[in-house]
């Protein structure tokens, strides 16, 4: 058995219940939450032979950053439920492995903490209603190094979860949760999500921080195109883990879309969701993504195993692109194709 396959077993064991049950559930019916890993299973290869893979190389750059392996950790929340270092012990192991972190605007640590590590991060945000905070915390995050700001698009209302019984809100305590909210006595209204964005939004994140701005939660080709148009220097393909519309298109199904759609535009395209092997991460990044997220295994494997954990996660599952890579006869990442990959019978 996989060591990964055995995870989220092992931390279901460690956590309470409550935090188990958060960090797995998608909104509503679990409808896209269920269907993610199987999407990315429909497809098949149309591997090449005779082509010489006896060097493998995994190296890339993501917004010009250096990575060993195109394989990046997603933001979420709550670290400090699986480990009591929480995003610091997420970060350190992402950094042995010589990735890059996603930090979650809910985060528990703060900017200045995480900017010590020296592992690099983008940070993730939420543009709430009163613009005063987050103009206030993408402050300090750039003071704090970040590199990037994914804005994630997708939330303009919060996922419904059907929960019974304790949730993990009952159990967060002070500073597990929002370590970056500026001070201020703010209000739910001014900390609700902003319901009224449209794709300007991009250029004044950019301007007012300086960075390259990633959107976060595209899955269609046309809104792709939008945010390309208004200056994006990315865009994630990702239906939120499955944690906001339940229903919402598998992202395996929703990338070759939007990679064709801003083709030649220059942008990075990414994606998450539901991705756990070796194989997903090959269909990925034929199909036109320059890396991938994981979420879900990220947390699973902090919990079990702090940040020696999260390393290995990432360089098992490089180690398992490595491999598929050379079964599909293409020794680079550069030279991967949307050929390669087909449905499942076409
Ligand atoms: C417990 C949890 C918390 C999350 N918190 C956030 C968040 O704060 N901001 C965000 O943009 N996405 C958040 N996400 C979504 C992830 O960034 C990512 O899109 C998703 O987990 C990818 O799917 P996977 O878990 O199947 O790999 C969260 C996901 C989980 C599981």
């Amino acid at each position: 058995m996989r060591w990964i396959d055995t995870l989220e077993t092992a931390a279901a064991e460690r956590l309470p219940e409550a935090v188990h049950r958060y960090f797995r559930q998608g909104s509503a019916g679990g409808i896209s939450v269920g269907e993610a890993t199987a999407a990315w299973s429909t497809y098949r290869f149309r591997p090449h032979v005779l082509n010489d893979v006896s060097t493998v190389g995994l190296g890339t750059t993501v917004l010009g950053e250096p990575v060993d392996l195109p394989i990046l950790v997603a933001p979420s929340t709550m670290h400090r439920m699986a480990d009591p270092d929480g995003e610091l012990a997420m970060a350190r192991g992402v950094g042995a492995a010589k990735s890059v972190i996603g930090l979650s605007s809910n985060a528990g640590t703060t900017f200045g903490e995480l900017g010590k590590t020296g592992v690099p991060w983008w940070l993730q945000i939420y543009v709430v209603r009163n613009r005063e905070i987050t103009e206030r915390m993408l402050d300090a995050a750039v003071a704090a190094g970040a590199r990037a700001v994914v804005l994630t698009a997708d939330t303009p209302v919060v996922g419904r979860k059907e929960d019974d019984g304790e949730t993990v809100w009952d159990l967060v305590r002070p500073g597990q949760l929002l370590a970056n909210l500026p001070a201020g006595d703010w209000t739910d209204d001014d900390l609700a999500k902003a319901d009224d964005l449209n794709p300007d939004v991009i250029g004044r994140l950019a301007e007012r921080t300086g960075l390259p701005v990633v959107v976060k939660g595209v899955l269609r080709g046309d809104d792709a195109k939008r945010c390309a148009d208004a200056g994006a220097a990315g865009i994630i393909v990702s239906n939120h883990g499955g944690r906001q519309l339940d229903g919402s298109i598998p992202t395996a199904l929703a990338l070759p879309e939007v990679a064709e759609a801003v083709a030649g535009s220059g942008i990075e395209v990414y994606v998450d969701g539901g991705i756990r092997r070796g194989e997903h991460i090959l269909a990925a990044l034929a199909l036109g993504a320059r890396a991938v997220f994981v979420g879900r295994p990220a947390l699973w494997a902090l919990t079990v195993g702090s940040s020696a954990g999260v390393t290995r996660l990432l360089t098992d599952l490089g180690t398992e692109l490595d491999h598929a890579l050379r079964l599909v006869g293409i020794p680079s990442l550069s030279s991967l194709t949307p050929d390669l990959v087909t449905g499942r019978f076409a």
